[in-house]
């Protein structure tokens, strides 16, 4: 049984004293819990004071980005040795919102998910196709080719602590959820590929979330499906009420 993930992707949102408010409103709801993994995802500025505040909690932190070099001249951006010090967990790979707005490449997400290994921290790596993609009939092959790309060369007994996130660039807060039915034969797919590429015991192993548009009502219904194992949540996880709901009725 796949221990389920919830982690909450807070995108550019929150001044450092608004995400400690959510960080000291899901601590207490969250101090201690062991149904499932809770993740939050701040922006690089709440990271430091956020980790703080959870450090002692069951929630973990999540960056939701990394450069692939560990220091030097590479003004604006932060480095995976930086974010294990500020004792970040996960770290967000290949989010659409990257891929699509600031031109990030397999190539790139590639190297992240390496480095993030390499440091000791669980990549949460993003895939997902565009509405043009789902409408032409090219869903299985975008997927396929962001994951051969996103995964070269990862040695199989890594692949198994990586999380891939499936989010359907349609369902991105558009309030348009993939069907759990839709989503589970996306996430069908991606565990056949981890078994056929890699092994069935990674396959076994890994944990797939679903992202885009995950509310309080529809959590419960893409959570029952076989190879759903978690989500990311985006708008839903900024309010403390709504992402607690989420995290309970994920475990139903
Ligand atoms: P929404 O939940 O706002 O649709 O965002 C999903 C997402 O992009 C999480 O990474």
């Amino acid at each position: 049984m796949r221990r389920p993930i919830i982690a909450g992707n807070w995108k550019m949102n929150k001044t450092v004293e608004d995400a400690l408010d959510v960080a000291i409103g899901l601590k207490r709801k969250f101090y201690t819990f062991g149904e499932a993994d809770i993740v939050i995802c701040p922006p690089f500025t709440a990271l430091s004071k956020v980790g703080d505040e959870i450090s002692d909690s069951s929630i973990m932190l999540g960056a939701q980005d990394v450069y692939w070099e560990e220091e030097g001249a590479f003004t604006g951006e932060v480095s995976p040795k930086m974010l294990k010090d500020v004792r970040a967990r996960y770290v967000i790979i290949g989010h659409s919102e990257r891929r699509v707005l600031f031109g990030e490449t397999d190539e790139a997400v590639n190297k992240k998910v390496k480095v993030v290994l390499r440091y000791g921290m669980i990549p949460i790596m993003c895939i997902g196709e565009r509405l043009e993609e789902r409408d032409n009939g090219t869903t299985y092959e975008v997927l396929e080719k962001q994951l051969t790309r996103g995964l070269k060369d990862i040695p199989k007994e890594d692949v198994g602590r990586i999380i891939i996130a499936y989010e359907p660039v349609w369902a991105i807060g558009t309030g348009r959820t993939a069907t759990p039915r839709e989503a589970q034969e996306a996430h069908k797919f991606i565990r056949d590929f981890i078994e056929k590429h890699f092994e069935k015991e990674a396959s076994v192993k890994l944990r797939i979330q679903y992202g885009g548009s995950v509310k309080p009502d529809n959590i419960a219904k893409l959570m029952a499906e076989e190879d759903i194992d978690g989500a990311l949540v985006g708008g839903a996880s900024l309010d403390v009420n709504t992402f607690v709901q989420i995290v309970e009725n994920s475990i139903l």
